[in-house]
């Protein structure tokens, strides 16, 4: 999934990973930033993660990554939210960023995320998805849609989940949102 990344020519770099566990793939991104030959001036790495079993070790990686980054003169900003990053963000659904520019949205150049799969339809978040995503959909769909949102021009959304949100009928509303799937 690192392989992929290609935005790390910019002079500042955001990440998002919206669901981090222990922060393997954010480490693993700073990692190719910091082998890299175009060193950014700054990069700021937000991350959630609702399981506080993980926290203490999510927090030891991106602390440990802190001085490495430092060291090459890059500066780094993060903030790891112990929150339900769906609950958090779902407005950005309804929202038309370009024309509220004003409501506190963060948007990134890389978004990287290794999803959960689980059917939505008797979780906590059927009602708030309920007028944007078919009856049924797999909570990685709401991931992506969230996260899409929140990408910035040119920027990068890389997902690992099955291929379902192309073709699936359940599905369709989701494809409506990002036409560009
Ligand atoms: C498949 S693991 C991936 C972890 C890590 N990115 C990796 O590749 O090792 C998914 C993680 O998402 C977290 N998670 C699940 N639902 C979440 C939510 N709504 N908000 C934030 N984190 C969530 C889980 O606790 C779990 O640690």
């Amino acid at each position: 999934m690192v392989d992929l990344v290609e935005k790390i020519d910019e002079d500042e770099i955001s990440i998002l990973d919206p669901k981090a566990g222990t922060g393997v793939l954010v480490a693993s991104i700073i990692n190719k930033i910091l082998l890299s030959n175009s060193i950014p001036k700054k990069i700021i790495l937000d991350c959630y993660e609702i399981d506080s079993n993980l926290i203490p070790y999510l927090t030891k990686v991106v602390a440990t990554c802190k001085p490495e980054v430092n060291k090459k003169g890059i500066g780094f900003e993060f903030n790891i939210s112990k929150s339900d990053f769906i609950i958090e963000n779902f407005k950005v659904l309804s929202t038309n960023e370009t024309l509220f520019p004003e409501n506190g949205l963060k948007f990134y150049d890389i978004i990287i995320s290794n999803s959960p799969y689980y059917k939505i339809n008797k979780s906590k978040y059927l009602a708030i998805s309920k007028n944007l995503i078919d009856d049924h959909p797999n909570i990685y769909t709401l991931f992506m849609a969230v996260s899409s949102k929140l990408l910035n021009n040119n920027g990068q959304l890389i997902f690992i989940t099955p291929r379902s949100f192309c073709s699936e009928v359940y599905c369709r509303l989701f494809r409506a949102i990002r036409k560009s799937f």
